[in-house]
């Protein structure tokens, strides 16, 4: 944690300034210690050069929250290696309607203050710290920072943070830019959590939001009545559970066949085409 961070985050609870207690220091780099609310007193641990803020522990936070941390521990290193991070830039321009990295990277120049919220792994907090005059803020509730402060930690315009969107230690207004990428739908209630974020948005500010499409009935209730079963199994049988369907779904796209639908069926949401 940069000593710097200091200037911009307040207490989730009543939004005053910390105080910090410092354990352990590695050259500028905060490795261990304490902040404490100069108010109400709440305390969050700086543990591993992050500064931990994840105080909602609701069972299903919880389950979500395991659920990605053992997906970022088995998978950071793919997801950090250059191919993928290359993949990963192409797709959020496309699906951001950018036409280039030069366009976005000129948009961010007048962009002051960042929140990455749910940066997972941190690939997409690199990609918005390209101006160096700008500050991001990396955060996700998950141990994901952990591998995206090893990864990018050195960065001097990137701050990481293991919190939680809906109880953000920073002053309302405060951001120019915030950017969450496939993350506010793993929330109890997006809308609420999209409401939520927008009031740390600067009067003229941007929000860019990408979240899961609602599928046709027929998809959401295999997908509810499979996630019904997934919750309740251990991290390994729900990934050989994935893995049986990625191999269903392998076998089914080598059939290579079509099927022309002759009409709409509107109460399953399914259009006519082929
Ligand atoms: C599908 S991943 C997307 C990660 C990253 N934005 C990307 O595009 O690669 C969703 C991330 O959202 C995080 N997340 C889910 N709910 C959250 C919450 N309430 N607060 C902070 N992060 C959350 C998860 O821990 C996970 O890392
Ligand atoms: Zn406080």
């Amino acid at each position: 944690m940069k000593p710097s961070i200091l200037e911009y985050i307040v207490c989730p609870t009543c939004r005053s300034d910390f105080k910090l207690l410092t354990k352990s220091k590695l050259k500028n780099e905060i490795k261990e210690g304490t902040l404490i609310c100069v108010k109400c007193k709440d305390k969050f641990k700086i543990t591993k050069g992050i500064p931990r803020f994840v105080v909602d522990v609701t069972k299903d936070f919880v389950r979500t929250e395991m659920a990605f941390s053992a997906k970022w521990k088995n998978h950071h290193k793919n997801h950090h290696a250059k191919d993928w991070v290359n993949w990963q830039k192409n797709w959020f321009l496309e699906r951001f309607d950018w036409k280039s990295i030069g366009q976005f990277n000129t948009f961010l120049k007048s962009q002051n203050f960042i929140l990455d919220a749910g940066t997972g792994i941190g690939n997409s907090a690199k990609m918005l710290s390209t101006n160096k005059s700008s500050t991001v803020f990396a955060l996700d509730a998950s141990d994901s920072v952990d591998f995206a402060y090893k990864k990018y930690g050195t960065s001097s315009n990137i701050h990481f943070i293991q919190a939680d969107i809906r109880q953000l230690p920073f002053r309302k207004t405060f951001f120019d830019y915030i950017f969450s990428d496939q993350v506010l739908h793993h929330t109890k209630n997006t809308s609420t959590s999209f409401k939520y974020l927008t009031k740390f948005l600067a009067k003229s500010g941007f929000i860019s939001i990408y979240v899961y499409n609602k599928k046709a009935p027929i998809r959401e209730y295999v997908d509810d009545y499979i996630r019904k079963r997934t919750v309740k199994m251990s991290v390994r049988e729900c990934t050989e559970f994935s893995k049986d369907m990625a191999y269903l779904g392998q076998a089914l796209s080598k059939l290579k066949k079509k099927i022309t639908i002759p009409r709409d069926i509107p109460l399953l949401g399914v259009k006519a085409g082929t």
